[in-house]
């Protein structure tokens, strides 16, 4: 749908205008693999950029793998931005045991043509917000938070700037690479905390969430029958990640955990919500990197609170737009 706009030379598409402009920080990972291809094939989402964070596996890995997803889907029109390789204060650690040698293990990957953008994510998730209008740019984590908690203290405007900030990571009632403290969050509590604690509208989408979000064989049947090369890739993913939920995290099939973000912002009926305050532990041992939601009481505005938790998930629609996004990419 085109209408007029000043004069008969500006054209504006208004389809575009209601899109959601995204971007997307990631750490490739067979699920954040799996929230790029939503993202990319999902009308209500404009994703602007792809960046890149140490978290999954190493930063040159996942960010190869964040180019080698994007040529399988045939986006090279989407720039990828490397940001940081390591947590603000602590030494790294990597998600092997889930995502493999390479990160994305279990598929072969396409040699990526677009080449590597020369500036930091740091100082593009900022050159972006700051030069477009306010309240238009949605900020997707699905890896450690280091590259927006570091963008967050080198520009402090970017927060008020910022339409919201849709996270995975976290839990309320649980955690995954400690009792208490989930993977992106534990592996630098201290960038979480930074983020959490900015006053920007938050949601958190958690394990409690997540773990909905399980690629049975239903599902995954599903995704084989749209016989595309793009489809089987996926497939091909989910293979590889059930064998590494059944051997090491005691799950039968694997939490799809980082495209529950971005089902959320196409369609917030997807993902139940529920406002509370929430802050992240970075001094106890123990409970480092849990994410603590003060659930006491009844809910709160969001005038009064910026956060909330996401708490279900509408499985049926979850997995239709999944598929849908793989369908259309083609
Ligand atoms: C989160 O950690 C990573 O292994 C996944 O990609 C997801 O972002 C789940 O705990
Ligand atoms: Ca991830």
């Amino acid at each position: 749908i085109l209408c007029s706009y000043q004069n008969q030379s500006e054209k504006i598409d208004l389809k575009e205008l209601k899109m959601k402009k995204i971007i997307l920080d990631c750490d490739p990972g067979h699920d954040d693999a799996v929230a790029i291809l939503l993202a990319l094939g999902n009308p209500e989402i404009d994703l602007i950029g792809v960046t890149t964070v140490g978290g999954n596996q190493s930063l040159d890995k996942v960010t190869y793998n964040a180019r080698a997803v994007l040529e399988k889907a045939h986006a090279t029109h989407i720039p990828v931005y490397a940001g940081c390789d390591r947590p603000i204060l602590r030494s790294q650690e990597v998600a092997a045991s889930i995502h493999g040698e390479s990160g994305l293990d279990g598929v072969e990957l396409s040699v990526p043509t677009r080449p590597l953008e020369d500036m930091h994510a740091v100082n593009y998730i900022i050159k972006t917000i700051m030069e477009s209008d306010s309240q238009t740019i949605t900020l997707v984590p699905t890896g450690p938070l280091t590259n927006i908690a570091l963008a967050c203290r080198l520009e402090p405007r970017i927060v008020e700037r910022v339409k919201e900030v849709v996270l995975m990571g976290g839990g309320y009632h649980r955690g995954n690479w400690s009792a208490v403290a989930e993977f992106n969050i534990k592996v630098d509590p201290e960038a979480a905390h930074i983020v959490f604690n900015e006053p920007w509208p938050l949601t958190m989408v958690g394990l409690d969430l997540t773990h909905q979000a399980l690629c049975t064989p239903a599902v995954q049947k599903r995704i084989e029958e749209i016989d595309t090369p793009l489809a089987h890739f996926v497939s091909g993913l989910m293979d590889s990640f059930r064998k590494a939920y059944q051997d090491n995290q005691d799950f039968q099939d694997p939490p799809v955990h980082d495209p529950c973000t971005i089902a959320y912002l196409i369609d917030s009926a997807v993902v139940q919500t529920r406002r509370c305050p929430l802050d992240v532990e970075i001094h106890s041992e123990l409970t480092l990197g849990m994410t603590v939601a003060d659930l006491r009481g009844s809910e709160p505005s969001a005038k009064d609170c910026h956060t909330q938790v996401a708490t279900k998930l509408d499985f049926d629609k979850f997995w239709d737009l999944v598929t849908d996004a793989i369908e259309r990419i083609g």
